[in-house]
């Protein structure tokens, strides 16, 4: 079975020096795209689940009763898997509990102590479960009503002691933000993502906002330990101008074209293409 914790993958990924792509789901298309993207670029993949995914998509049982059929539909062999996108504590339990194969909570916004007794909890829970878990330290940028923050720096030593409790994954804001990056934004900042690699001891970093950071940042990151790499706003972007270019072609007006599964067909292509790219570039093409 190709449904998998992310544990091995993150293994494999610092043996042998690259990162593994954290795709977000949002609908049952980005399912099809990343699973068909996967096992043609034989690379493993992290479906990536946001709060906002999972009340649209009907709940964490519903996500894990639609993807783990969708891989043996579509004859997948290459290790999926199914991860929480910054998770409350109890979005974590929950989705645990539902099948999730990976999660990652975000107490970033909580008293770093507080951060770090959950976390704590939670290394003890997954470790029972056979469940992999990210955990982050520090805020990540990005856009938040309409207003976009310049990225924020994770803490070194904050850092140190959340990688001392045994996560399996650690998210640590390097200046990267999520959606789309303001034309002032300054890029990654290599010195603290080296600081951060060295006081953690070798666990893989996670780097969030993946979409549209210039290729050469992305190979530096993960020569300096960067291990997983979420991407979501590139897929969107993809998916709604396939889909823009459809209805203004008129090809909704043409036969059974109105159909949504001839309106979503250049839209999943579109999605993959951009899973594939990132594959390429994150060096796990051709490692599953
Ligand atoms: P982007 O939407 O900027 O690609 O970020 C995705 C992400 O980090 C999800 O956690």
């Amino acid at each position: 079975m190709a449904y998998v914790s992310a544990t091995e993958m993150m293994q494999d990924a610092k043996k042998r020096g690259y990162a593994v792509g954290h795709f977000n789901l949002n609908n049952l298309e980005f399912i099809r795209a990343f699973l068909l993207a996967a096992e043609e670029a034989k690379s493993p993949v992290i479906l990536g689940v946001s709060s906002g995914t999972a009340k649209y998509m009907g709940g964490y049982r519903a996500i894990v009763g639609s993807v783990k059929p969708f891989i043996e539909h579509l004859g997948v062999t290459v290790p999926v898997a199914l991860h929480v996108d910054h998770g409350t504590y109890e979005e974590v339990l929950e989705a645990i509990e539902a099948g999730f194969s990976s999660v990652m909570f975000d107490g970033s916004a909580l008293p770093f102590e507080e951060n770090l007794r959950k976390s704590a909890e939670l290394v003890q829970l997954c470790r029972k479960k056979g469940v992999s878990l990210e955990c982050e330290v520090g805020g990540i940028g990005g856009e938040e009503d309409g207003v976009t923050k310049l990225g924020e720096f994770a803490d070194p030593d904050e850092c140190r002691k959340m990688a001392e409790l045994g996560v399996d994954m650690l998210a640590a804001g390097i200046g990267n933000i999520h959606g789309v990056y303001p034309s002032d934004w300054p890029g990654l900042r290599f010195d603290l993502l080296d600081e951060i690699s060295r006081v953690t001891g070798g666990v893989p970093l996670v780097l969030h906002g993946g979409s549209q950071i210039p290729a050469e940042m992305i190979q530096k990151a993960i020569a300096l330990g960067v291990r997983k790499i979420n991407v979501n706003t590139e897929c969107q972007l993809a998916f709604a101008a396939a889909v823009r270019s459809y209805i203004e072609q008129g090809k909704d007006r043409v036969g059974k074209g109105f159909s949504p599964r001839a309106m979503f067909a250049l839209a999943i292509e579109a999605v993959k293409s951009v899973a594939l790219e990132k594959m390429q570039l994150f060096g796990s093409a051709g490692k599953a």
